[in-house]
């Protein structure tokens, strides 16, 4: 019985959150079961207490096995009171040190790139996801003057990147696809934070990866080898901030932002799955938008948690359904209503 938080969230996140766990009841499989506790953490909260993330609530959620959100963002909050106070803080203090953000076209899924088919389009960014300007370093002083000075710095440490680079390391070994691994960085002009990366990549890499290539791209020939040769991408590892932006770039080439999964995981803790793409305000309610990287984040979630049978279940009925029926991976041009494709996936399961 496996116990999981599910934090629908804002937005659309309720209705896309509601068709992955309608897929993880459906699995109806005697040896895995779930128990599933609500929290309505997100906007109208916050609007209504002022609280983002109550630490009594965030110590319940260290309890659990797994958390399942939906997404974080509301447009009558001002920004980075939620993404602080509840996304970031959900990261730092469960320590959720592992962003990892599968880029992988689905056949019978469109992508905007020319001539790129799934074979072409299948690796997995590994986000460090705790540390980098993430870390909240630096601050404002005389502010609304003319002497303001603002200063926002990059945190790197040791532990935090040698425990990322391993995992993408592992990572690559256990996909055994390319046994590649890149470092997505800037060492031309970041000449201290990417040094530590590049040290520790070579050090590890050499010495307990050997069977791993190592490969090295800065961060703006990475997104143009995106763009170019996916295909010669196995696993990319980075930083947090050029892996948030990168990502976003991965979401378009996999379909859009309606099919793209992630994980925030920690390998020895407790690790939460979302969809990537946001709380989407303009479709709330409309049962319209996309609910197939919600449901991909519950696979992500049951692999993780071992469940890996499962999880190959629900990426094929996934497949299955990009293939047979959606028109479109947009929301309101998929041919069908989010709750429609929820029900396609569990039929094909
Ligand atoms: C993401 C999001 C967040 C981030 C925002 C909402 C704080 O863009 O998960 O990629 O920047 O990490
Ligand atoms: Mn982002």
């Amino acid at each position: 019985m496996y116990k999981i938080a599910v934090i629908p969230g804002d937005g659309t996140g309720p209705e896309v959150v509601r068709e992955g766990l309608k897929v993880l009841e459906a699995l109806g499989n005697a040896n895995l079961k779930f128990a599933f506790t609500h929290y309505d953490l997100g906007g109208e909260r916050y609007l209504k207490t002022g609280e983002a993330l109550p630490d009594s609530v965030l110590d319940e959620l260290r309890r659990f096995d797994a958390i399942y959100l939906g997404a974080i963002g509301h447009p009558d909050v001002k920004p980075g009171i939620l993404e602080k106070g509840l996304l970031l803080r959900l990261r730092f203090e469960l320590d959720l040190y592992i962003n990892l953000r599968p880029v992988k076209l689905y056949p019978g899924v469109e992508t905007p790139l020319k001539d790129k088919r799934p074979e072409d389009i299948d690796f997995v960014v590994v986000r460090e996801n705790t540390e980098g300007q993430y870390a909240g370093a630096g601050g404002i002083i005389r502010k609304g003057t003319p002497h303001e000075i603002a200063i926002q710095e990059s945190v790197c440490t040791r532990m935090g990147v040698e425990r990322c680079l391993r995992y993408a390391f592992e990572y690559a070994r256990e996909r055994n696809r390319g046994r590649k691994v890149t470092l997505c960085g800037k060492t031309n002009v970041l000449t201290y934070v990417f040094d530590l990366w590049e040290r520790v990549f070579h050090e590890i890499g050499e010495r307990d990866y050997p069977d791993i290539t190592r490969d090295y791209a800065h961060v703006d020939a990475t997104v143009m080898w995106m763009v170019k040769n996916p295909e010669w991408f196995d696993v990319i590892v980075t930083e947090n901030m050029f892996g948030d932006i990168i990502t976003d770039l991965g979401a378009m080439i996999q379909g859009g932002m309606g099919i793209a999964a992630g994980g925030n995981i920690n390998p020895e803790g407790v690790s939460m799955f979302e969809p990537i793409g946001g709380s989407a305000p303009k479709y709330t309610g409309q049962n319209v938008v996309n609910p197939l990287a919600a449901i991909s984040a519950a696979a992500m979630m049951l692999e993780t948690l071992g469940e890996k049978e499962s999880a190959e279940r629900i990426e094929k009925s996934i497949v299955t359904v990009c293939q047979k029926h959606l028109k479109s991976m947009a929301a309101g041009q998929m041919g069908y209503s989010t709750s429609e494709v929820g029900d396609l996936v569990v039929k094909y399961l």
